[in-house]
């Protein structure tokens, strides 16, 4: 099982007397919509080639003693096309992750080399990793150790670097917008501001496409430090221009200028490292009534946006992502990473999808559309 030896395809293996070449997948991280629909595209296109597939449980933890995994076969794949989460189980925050010396985090040593062992006895001849930043860090280190490993770029949060997306997202967009049009006739009926929170730890993509397609007036994102004032101007600009209401998109992970990351429950953590996030939408609603006197009201989606079945965008990426895996594996390309570059699915290095997060270009076509048609950020200078 070396990754850097020479090359040998799965279909020049002998497959007559021998047993059916095998591949292993497994989901990592926090769920998303979709995550089942690559498993069921891997499985399918496996069975295709004459090839097993078993499922590594409860994400890599699967990869440590007790091992748990078991195979997934072609026939019970049809179930899976739309259901949400992972039928293999996931994990978040498991034995892969200690805490370093100065109080971060890193992959811990001895469990990938133990996972690793574990995954050369399952006789694989590839792993495939279905996660995002922190799982396909762990998924890397496999390979480091031996494992041929191919990555799956999943996250809500669209924030994973060598990927022009993920899975997941627009189906998170999706929710959110529905949101939307769903607090904007209360907003308007009550003549009231309404806060929706959505998730993006150090990435206001959800916020930002879901602000634009669901007619925000503002959106506060990660990316862009907002201010009081700006937000309210924008706010008191709407009423007195004869439109009493307001509808702000806030990331999780945004922040006022000068003022921290907002954490309900939960470990608080590092700024903007491991630490919960939450709160920050019923912060804004707060400050906006204290400073504007307008009734306002906030909607914390939270994991609404990451549960339940993917939509057709992400349904057909997932398909696709799961076959081109396959494919690589079949071409001896692994400690790789399939991605989505223009309409094309391509194998990319692996660690193209570990570096650092893809964030919201602040003057990029996105967000200079939304401020051309009057969307605030909350970091315009105030009119005096
Ligand atoms: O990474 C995706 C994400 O949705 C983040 O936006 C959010 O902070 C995190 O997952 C929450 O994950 P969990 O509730 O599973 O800890």
């Amino acid at each position: 099982m070396s990754p850097r030896g020479p090359r040998r395809t799965v279909t020049d293996m002998p497959t007559a007397t021998a047993r059916r070449p095998r591949i292993g997948v497994v989901t990592g991280g926090g769920d998303a919509p979709g995550l089942n629909t690559v498993i069921r595209a891997v499985v399918m296109a496996a069975d295709r080639r004459g090839w097993d597939t078993i499922g590594i449980l409860g994400g890599f933890e699967g990869l440590l003693p007790p091992v748990a995994h078991r195979p997934l076969e072609a026939r019970e794949m049809e179930a899976l096309l739309f259901r949400g989460g992972t039928v293999l189980g996931t994990s978040n925050r498991g034995r892969f992750r200690r805490e370093t010396a100065t109080g971060g985090r890193e992959v811990d040593p001895q469990a990938v080399a133990t996972a690793a062992a574990n995954a050369k006895r399952l006789d694989l001849e590839a792993l495939i990793c279905i996660g995002g930043d922190g799982s396909l860090r762990i998924a890397s280190h496999l390979a480091d150790a031996g494992v041929p490993v191919v990555g799956v770029p999943k996250t809500i949060d669209n924030d994973l670097p060598g990927t022009d997306a993920t899975f997941g997202f627009q189906s998170a967009v999706g929710v959110a917008v529905d949101a939307l049009d769903r607090i904007s006739s209360s907003a308007e009926s009550h003549r009231r501001v309404m806060v929706l929170e959505v998730m993006g730890r150090r990435a206001g993509w959800i916020a930002t496409h879901a602000g634009v397609a669901g007619g925000a007036d503002i959106i506060l994102i990660p990316e862009i430090r907002f201010t009081w004032d700006a937000v309210c101007n924008r706010i008191e600009e709407r009423y007195q221009g004869g439109l009493p209401h307001a509808l702000v998109v806030v990331a999780e992970g945004a922040r006022a200028v000068g003022g921290r990351y907002v954490m309900t429950y939960g470990p608080a953590g590092r700024a903007g490292g491991q630490g919960r996030l939450g709160g920050i939408g019923p912060r804004v609603a707060l400050e906006i009534e204290r400073r504007t006197g307008h009734e306002t009201r906030a909607v914390v989606l939270g994991h609404l946006q990451r549960g339940g079945p993917p939509n057709a965008w992400d349904r057909q990426l997932c398909t696709r992502f799961g076959v081109a895996a396959v494919e690589a594996v079949a071409a001896g390309r692994v400690r790789t990473m399939v991605a989505l570059r223009g309409a094309a699915i391509v194998p990319v290095p692996l660690r193209e999808g570990v570096g650092t997060n893809r964030t919201v270009p602040t003057d990029g076509e996105l967000v200079r559309a939304a401020r051309a048609i009057g969307i605030s950020f909350g970091d315009e200078a105030a009119v005096s």
